[in-house]
Formats: structure tokens, C-alpha cells, sequence
């Protein structure tokens, strides 16, 4: 089976290129489980249940996350009814949402989704990712799952390249997602774990990180701050991995980057 993981889609434009891309590269590559980060899936920064079915009906099957899920006002009280997305398990035991996620996709076998968020110059609190995942997969063991995916939303490279070997031979794939790069170090792991650092994003490419490029010189250059505005017109930069996995041996194939350039006429 072919899973395909999008990294973080940004606001509009994110959401439009998924719309129009994504049906078509589900079926022409044989996509079986689509995961998609959320992070800043509502104007920028932030979720909404709206934009998340938005997205959904543009074939995500799953939606991760990070530290902005709770930004816009009132979604912890929707994400209790939405068994579509997790937030970060290592956020602190009193946060509303789901620590992982299973999806059942029927003669494929039944899969785990966990979020976890990175510690390394991100100032949101929350747990250790490294014993919050030693608890979750010992929870998911009970689970009989023919795969587990896991998004590390994290700042530093050395903090997911070191989460990549603590996992390895532990998850089917655990890949990061965050700074809106993507890196080339798409790899599988000496015990068969697929990883890559970063995805990458899923919106406006003619801007800094999907900020209007503007403003974010403005503000490396002036000591008059601007508030961020987040570009919503223009080409879009359609960031994934592929992840080829035989569900039945366990075992990774290849992971492979899939990036396209989608023009926003
Ligand atoms: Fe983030």
C-alpha cells in the first residue's frame, strides 16, 4: 500500500492546491491513506472544523497537528466531536482531544496516527515526546495495527533525527513537519523505519514560511513591526513523501519526496 503524508498545509492557498491536486495524485499513484498536518490549515495559523472538512473532502483521510492547533478560538470544544485529528500526545493530560488516532481501512488492516510536538525552541508546554511515545505505542500494542504513523512537529533537526532512531524498528514512519522546508534526507533507518526531518509546506511559495514575504523583510529589517498577513494568491508549493509499506510483512519499501508546483490562475 501507498501512503502519502502532506506537510503543513497553510492557510487559502494551501487548502485550494490540495483541492485541486489531490484527488488526481490519489488515483494516479495509487494512494491508500492520505495524512495531512494542520497546524495552519485556518488563515495561517490555527484549525477550524470548517477548513478541516474542507480538506477532507478533497480526500485527507487523517489530520496531525502541532502547536497552533488550539490558536483560534473554540476549537477545543470542536475537536471532541472530530475523530479525524489528533493533537500533540505530549500536551498536558488536561488538553481536549485525542492522543492517537486509529483508522480503519478494512482489508488493509487498521492503522495508528499519533502527533507528537518537539521541545527545542518551541515555547508551547507540554510533556517529553520521548516517554509520551514509550506510553502511547505501549498503549497501541493491545491494538493489533498493521502500521503506525507518527508526525514529530518539531524546531530542530537533531531533535527528530534523534526521535527518528529512538522510533526506529518501534513505528512505520515517523516523519517531522513544522518549518515549512522541506529537507532531502528522506530515508529508511538501519531497523526499517521510514523518516524524513521535514516534509515541508502546502501553500503560497512566493512567500517566507507562507507569510507575506513583505513583511517578514519589514520585519528582519525595521524595528517597526508589522503583524504577519499570510499570502493567499499567487503559485503554491504542494510538499509530501510517499511511503510504499507491505502491510502484511510490516515492512517499508521506500519513501520518496512528491513535490509539485500548483499555479493558482
Ligand atoms: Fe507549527
Amino acid at each position: 500500500m501507498k501512503i502519502l503524508f502532506i506537510g503543513d498545509i497553510v492557510g487559502r492557498l494551501g487548502r485550494v492546491a490540495i483541492a485541486s491536486l489531490l484527488p488526481t495524485i490519489k488515483r494516479g499513484d495509487n494512494i491508500s491513506l492520505c495524512i495531512a498536518n494542520s497546524d495552519n490549515i485556518a488563515g495561517g495559523r490555527g484549525v477550524t472544523a470548517q477548513t478541516l472538512r474542507e480538506v477532507q473532502n478533497a480526500q485527507v483521510d487523517f489530520f496531525t497537528s502541532g502547536d497552533h492547533i488550539f490558536d483560534i478560538k473554540g476549537f477545543d470544544n470542536d475537536i471532541k466531536n472530530l475523530p479525524f485529528i489528533v493533537r500533540p500526545a505530549n500536551f498536558t493530560a488536561d488538553s481536549p482531544g485525542n492522543e492517537y488516532g486509529i483508522l480503519d481501512l478494512g482489508k488493509l488492516g487498521r492503522f495508528g496516527i499519533v502527533s507528537l510536538l518537539g521541545r527545542t525552541f518551541i515555547k508551547t508546554n507540554s510533556e517529553c515526546p520521548f516517554r509520551t511515545i514509550d506510553r502511547v505505542l505501549s498503549e497501541l500494542e493491545r491494538e493489533s495495527l498493521s502500521g503506525i504513523f507518527v508526525d514529530f512537529h518539531a524546531e530542530a533537526t537533531s531533535e527528530k533525527v534523534a526521535m527518528g532512531y529512538y522510533l526506529d524498528g518501534r513505528v512505520t514512519a515517523l516523519v517531522g513537519t513544522h518549518t515549512h522546508i522541506p529537507t532531502a534526507d528522506c530515508r529508511i533507518l538501519p531497523k526499517g523505519t521510514a523518516f524524513v526531518s521535514d516534509i515541508g509546506m502546502t501553500g503560497a511559495l512566493n512567500a517566507v514560511l507562507g507569510v507575506k514575504k513583505e513583511i517578514v523583510i519589514n520585519n528582519f529589517v525595521s524595528s517597526m513591526q508589522k503583524k504577519f498577513l499570510w499570502e493567499d494568491v499567487g503559485e503554491a508549493i504542494f510538499s509530501s513523501v510517499v511511503i510504499d509499506y507491505n502491510e502484511k510483512k510490516g515492512r517499508v519499501l521506500s519513501i520518496k519526496r512528491m513535490d509539485k508546483v500548483f499555479k493558482n490562475n
